[in-house]
């Protein structure tokens, strides 16, 4: 006999088993989908439909809206017409990451994965296609051993929440990564990852000695399963586009007991153009202890237009020292001891994330997730290994006065980065001189001033060709910009990914290419920007 349930299996499975990703211009009744994918997925986890109903959210579910908001970062990405997953899956354990694995590829719809929800152009929640989210925001474990000076943080884990679990068992370790506390360790490992201690121990990734992934076939394999080509891959490739990652094993690095903070910030009409002209002589060069950030921005200030120059800086050291150095090797900076703050390592980090009272603040408001809150933002990349001449930073500022708005983050390397091989992680950028972020965020949900912004951002990026590196350019993997090329994952799939793939990893694309197309030869695990599969070597 045949029951409703089988019947609308059946159906499902002539009507849409076989079709290919491009070809679903009409979409399966949900209802039917989010009943065959709950069936598989309450078979293979052995658990009641009514339990796992708990964990996989239909449209029409009531929590549906806020288990998708909950980790939407970028409100561009929260509005009416944003494309909306079928169905939302909140895995409670690795099996139930591979179950949602297996019982996704049938129903041929693409999985996006997301773990902090901070992909800048929202990668890891929207899709053109029908599409699934796989949300890790549970799997949040972080596992600190001091004994070996490791830890096994989960990738739906936060940076915070790392950060608050090292400081918890020492006030001597740390690990370095990102300065904003709410990022997900799933997207920010498998991207690189770095923060302000770049300089002196690398990037996050460089500190990864095993994993966890699940595969194509659902399978749980760590580093000696998973093999080293795959192991090099998910440390900086971008996860995605190999499998789900459930988490990383770190190792955590030293930072000493007091650590100094300071802020110093200059206009255009009094010393900026030369702070942020002799700043790329001593930023990349000067003791890996010191990292300086250097904020540019366009402000009126006393009804002129204007930019201001801020340095942002960590000292891992004391105030007297980082005062007497700069003395010397930058005095553009004027830096007093009355502009340093000593404070530990962890107060440091709520600095870093614009704590004003940092000093004082309990740290577990790193535990606060602030779910469902976000600004409208655009971010684009590039590297430079050249200084800009002094007459370059000038019309720099001019043109960000004109634009209005847009403001750059220089990131400087040197020190430790320079010493990695360019081929150590597919990250390529390890020689640069300093990192580029074009950062602009805005209130107003409005079409028209999204528009400006966004524009305002091309424009810029466009101007600074001349400054930065070129053939190809580069671009930082976690700082995604769909405006550097996407896939749509047909015949020509190779070639579009070439286009933002060598500028994210150089000649590291290639040894990615291969490795994808060993372990995901049909395409699985892919979004708009992910690597493709070596042409004629797909399934
Ligand atoms: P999200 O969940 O959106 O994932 C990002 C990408 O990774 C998507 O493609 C997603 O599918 C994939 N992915 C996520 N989890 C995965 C998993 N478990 N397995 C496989 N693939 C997975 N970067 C930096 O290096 N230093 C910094 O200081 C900062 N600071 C910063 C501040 C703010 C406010 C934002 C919004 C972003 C940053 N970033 C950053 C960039 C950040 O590192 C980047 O966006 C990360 O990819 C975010 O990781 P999430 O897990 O939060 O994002």
């Amino acid at each position: 006999m045949i029951t409703t349930r089988t019947f609308v299996s059946v159906l499902f499975s002539v009507l849409f088993l076989s079709l290919p990703f491009s070809s679903f211009s009409q979409s399966p009744p949900s209802n039917a989908v989010y009943n065959s994918f709950l069936k598989c997925f309450s078979k293979r986890t052995k658990s009641p439909q009514t339990e796992i109903a708990k964990n996989v959210f239909a449209q029409s579910n009531p929590s549906y809206s806020s288990v998708l908001r909950a980790y939407i970062r970028n409100a561009r990405f929260n509005t009416s017409s944003t494309p909306k997953p079928t169905i939302i899956v909140t895995p409670r354990s690795d099996s139930h990451v591979s179950a949602a694995v297996l019982c996704s590829k049938p129903l041929n719809y693409v999985l996006k994965i997301r773990s902090g929800g901070h992909d800048y152009d929202g990668l890891s929640y929207i899709s053109d296609k029908p599409f699934f989210i796989l949300d890790l925001s549970y799997l949040r474990d972080v596992t600190v051993n001091i004994a070996d000076q490791s830890a096994w943080i989960s990738a739906g884990a936060t940076l915070g929440e790392v950060y608050h679990g090292i400081w918890q068992k020492s006030k001597i370790h740390g690990f370095p990564a990102g300065v904003c506390p709410t990022v997900g360790v799933g997207g920010h490992l498998s991207g690189a990852g770095y923060g302000n201690m770049v300089r002196k121990y690398g990037l996050s990734v460089d500190y990864v000695v095993d994993a966890k992934i699940v595969n194509v076939k659902g399978q749980i394999l760590d580093r000696k399963a998973m093999g080293e080509d795959l192991f090099w891959a998910i440390r900086g490739g971008g996860g995605a586009s190999f499998g789900v990652v459930l988490g990383y094993k770190v190792k955590l690095v030293p930072v000493p007991q007091t650590v100094t903070v300071f802020r110093v910030e200059q206009y255009m009409d009094s010393g900026a153009v030369d702070m942020t002209h002799k700043w790329q002589s001593v930023g990349p060069k000067t003791d890996p202890n010191l990292f300086m950030r250097m904020l540019i921005q366009p402000v009126t200030r006393k009804k002129v237009k204007t930019v201001r120059a801020s340095v942002v800086a960590l000292f891992l050291g004391r105030a007297n020292d980082v005062v007497s150095r700069l003395a010397k090797e930058f005095p553009e900076l004027g830096l007093k001891k009355e502009n340093c703050t000593e404070m530990t390592w962890m107060q440091s980090a709520l600095w870093w994330d614009n704590d004003e009272n940092a000093t004082t603040t309990d740290p577990k408001v790193f535990l606060d997730r602030n779910p469902d809150t976000a600004s409208f933002g655009k971010r684009k990349s590039d590297y430079v290994a050249t200084e800009i001449p002094r007459a370059g930073i000038e019309s720099l500022f001019k043109k960000m006065i004109e634009l209005g708005k847009i403001g750059l983050v220089f990131n400087p390397y040197g020190g430790k980065m320079a010493e990695v091989a360019e081929d150590a992680t597919p990250f390529p950028h390890r020689k640069k001189l300093f990192k580029i972020q074009y950062s602009v965020n805005w209130k107003e949900s409005s079409p028209e001033i999204e528009k400006g912004f966004l524009n305002q951002a091309k424009v810029l990026h466009g101007f600074m060709t001349g400054f930065v590196s070129k053939n190809p350019r580069n671009a930082y993997l976690n700082y995604r910009d769909v405006d550097i090329g996407v896939n749509d994952h047909g015949p020509n799939s190779y070639k579009e990914g070439e286009v933002y793939g060598r500028m994210y990893f150089g000649n590291n694309f290639d040894r990615l290419v291969k490795i994808k197309t060993k372990v995901d030869p049909g395409n699985f695990f892919r979004n708009e920007q992910s690597i493709p599969t070596l042409p004629g070597k797909a399934e």
